[in-house]
């Protein structure tokens, strides 16, 4: 097992929403906001008992939950209690939904040393941001992103949804359009997921059509790169030079720490998540004790097929040397035959074909036992 010199990935949860969306089944915390700088006071906690892991951060990450409901005077305050941890040139995101962002609070967090904004948007179509229980609108989105630009951010990436209950081929193409209007230099588009306690998923609704959401994804992804975005993995699409570095490590299956509530972390070949409760959060933080964890060590088989399902989603070949054998090479000829494989592990590294990669799951599930 290698020991790390030291996390360079850090992710911060910040679990505070005005409401839950009824797609969503993330760690949130509704109608708690009194008690959001107590809680950031508790995440420095945190962070400081896990200082020794920490080496030069590359990224940091301030994840929700809407991260935007935080003050930005308090955020700039986590930032600067950073400072010294952060590499020179270190990647800041943070994520944004578009109805909690004014001009001001957007300068302050480009002034505090922020990077990269992550706009929440879905979708550009009024019927399914309804659907979504979304409360921004699509001019909200728009001026959001517009004022971020003028602000100063040099990164930008939108968030959208496709495979959402009743959006139409048209929908998507209209998306795709508007989306493109607004020049984003990164875009992460995800097949909507019927998460298991989500409002959506309770209701019992009927997703779209298999195929048509396959003609959607082929769609979205011939449209962007023709714009010149790069598809760089399984649901994101950037600019040249303006790939997510804090996702790029989790594909890469490098160590990164989570601090706050629902948080996960991997590091040595262990992971553990911190519990999702706020109270338990605050009580163990306040008696400087880290908060209650579930953690199981990552044996080797598990770590080869995460290499593996994960390295396979980028558009870069897969280091055989690096992630290990398949559990099925014998596999390999006859997805090579169908077009879906190429490379061989040595010069050309191993890869799923452009073809491959929009039936990712169906490959990956004749390679590796575990999909
Ligand atoms: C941590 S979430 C939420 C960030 C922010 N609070 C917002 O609502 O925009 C980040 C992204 O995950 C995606 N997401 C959330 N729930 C999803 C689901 N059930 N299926 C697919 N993508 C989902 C959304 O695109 C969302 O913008
Ligand atoms: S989708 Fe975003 S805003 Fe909606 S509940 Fe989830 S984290 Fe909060």
């Amino acid at each position: 097992m290698t020991v790390s010199r030291g996390v360079r990935h850090l992710y911060v949860h910040l679990p505070f929403c005005a409401a839950r969306c009824g797609y969503c089944a993330f760690v949130v915390e509704v109608g708690r906001l009194a008690r959001r700088d107590a809680y950031l006071d508790a995440l420095v906690v945190e962070i400081e008992l896990e200082r020794s892991r920490l080496g030069s951060l590359d990224t940091l990450y301030l994840g929700g939950g809407t991260p935007t409901l935080m003050r930005p005077r308090r955020i700039a305050r986590l930032l600067a209690h950073l400072r010294t941890t952060l590499a020179p040139g270190a990647e800041i995101t943070i994520e944004a939904n578009p109805e909690t962002v004014d001009r001001r609070q957007l300068e302050a967090l480009c002034g505090a040393g922020v990077t990269r904004l992550s706009l929440g948007v879905q979708s550009f179509q009024e019927h399914l941001l309804g659907r979504l229980d979304r409360a921004a609108t699509p001019e909200m989105a728009r001026a959001a992103f517009r004022c971020a630009r003028a602000v100063g951010f040099r990164s930008i990436s939108i968030d959208l949804l496709f495979g959402v209950p009743g959006q139409s081929p048209g929908d998507v193409e209209r998306d795709v359009e508007a989306a493109l209007d607004l020049g984003p230099d990164h875009l992460s588009w995800y097949e909507l997921e019927l998460k298991p306690g989500s409002a959506l998923q309770r209701a019992a609704v009927t997703l779209p059509d298999e195929d048509e959401v396959a003609d959607a994804y082929r769609g979205i992804v011939g449209r962007l790169e023709r714009e010149g975005y790069r598809w760089y993995e399984t649901a994101n699409f950037a600019r040249d030079g303006h790939e997510c570095r804090h996702s790029l490590a989790y594909w890469r299956a490098a160590d990164y720490l989570g601090v706050g509530v629902g948080a996960v972390s991997t590091v040595d070949g262990i992971r553990w998540r911190n519990a999702s409760g706020l109270d338990a959060y605050f009580s163990a933080l306040a008696s400087a004790r880290p908060p209650r964890r579930s953690a199981e060590s990552l044996d080797a088989d598990v770590r080869r097929r995460e290499r593996w399902m994960l390295g396979l989603r980028l558009d870069r070949p897969l280091d055989l040397a690096w992630a290990g054998p398949p559990d099925h090479p014998e596999a390999i000829d006859e997805l090579r035959d169908r077009g879906l494989v190429a490379g061989d592990g040595e010069g050309d590294g191993f890869r799923l074909t452009r073809e491959g990669r929009f039936v990712q799951n169906a490959v990956l599930g004749r390679l590796m036992e575990f999909v």
